[in-house]
């Protein structure tokens, strides 16, 4: 059970990891880097709620006590009385490339399914990032087509294509 990848609530003694792979274009890669920001607001927002609210949340990627990244979600407004959520997900570099990525994406949309009302869950990823679409090319995900994005951290003035996918919640799914 070493190699059980667990998802947990972020404590205080995980902020420094997520800290270092949030503001180190080194660690997010070309795919996730989004440029520098306020480097109290992550301290600020777990001292508030812990990085779990209503629309949206984070947890801590674990491999027993070891960190190996994050993933996160957000609140999709899909029309007037529904919503979905957007997932994202970072690994430390040292630890990519083993299963923990496609692990960690499968437990987090178990564990909106049982937890939350809604009915799809959704990730957008650039074409090119093979690791991050992989997941959502497996039975029982779709990938939507492709569209302009953006917030992806390519060349100024360009709008590289992402892939959004999503999975629909299974209809026999007990809570977890
Ligand atoms: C995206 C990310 C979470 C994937 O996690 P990971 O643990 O590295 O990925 P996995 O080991 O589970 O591999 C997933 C798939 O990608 C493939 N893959 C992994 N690394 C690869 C690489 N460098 N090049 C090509 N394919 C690769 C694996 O073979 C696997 O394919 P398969 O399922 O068809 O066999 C991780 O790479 C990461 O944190 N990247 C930086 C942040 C990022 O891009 N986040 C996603 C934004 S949408």
């Amino acid at each position: 059970m070493q190699d059980e990848v667990t998802l947990g609530p972020v404590g205080e003694q995980h902020l420094t990891v997520i800290e270092r792979i949030m503001t180190d274009p080194d660690v997010m890669g070309p795919f996730q880097w989004y440029g520098w920001r306020d480097p109290s607001r992550l301290r600020r927002r777990w001292a508030d709620s812990g990085l779990l609210g209503d629309d949206g949340g984070m947890l801590i990627v674990l491999r027993a006590a070891d960190v190996l990244g994050f993933v996160s979600w957000r609140k999709i407004v899909t029309s007037m009385s529904s919503h979905c959520w957007n997932i994202g997900i970072a690994l430390l570099p040292e630890v990519q490339g083993n299963g923990h990525g496609t692990q960690a994406q499968r437990l987090l949309a178990r564990y909106l399914f049982a937890h939350t009302q809604v009915q799809r869950i959704e990730a957008e990823t650039d074409v090119d990032n093979v690791p991050s679409s992989a997941p959502w090319r497996r039975p029982a995900s779709a990938a939507r087509g492709s569209c302009a994005d953006t917030r992806s951290a390519s060349a100024p003035g360009t709008t590289p294509p992402c892939t959004p996918s999503s999975a629909t919640k299974p209809p026999d799914r007990r809570p977890a």
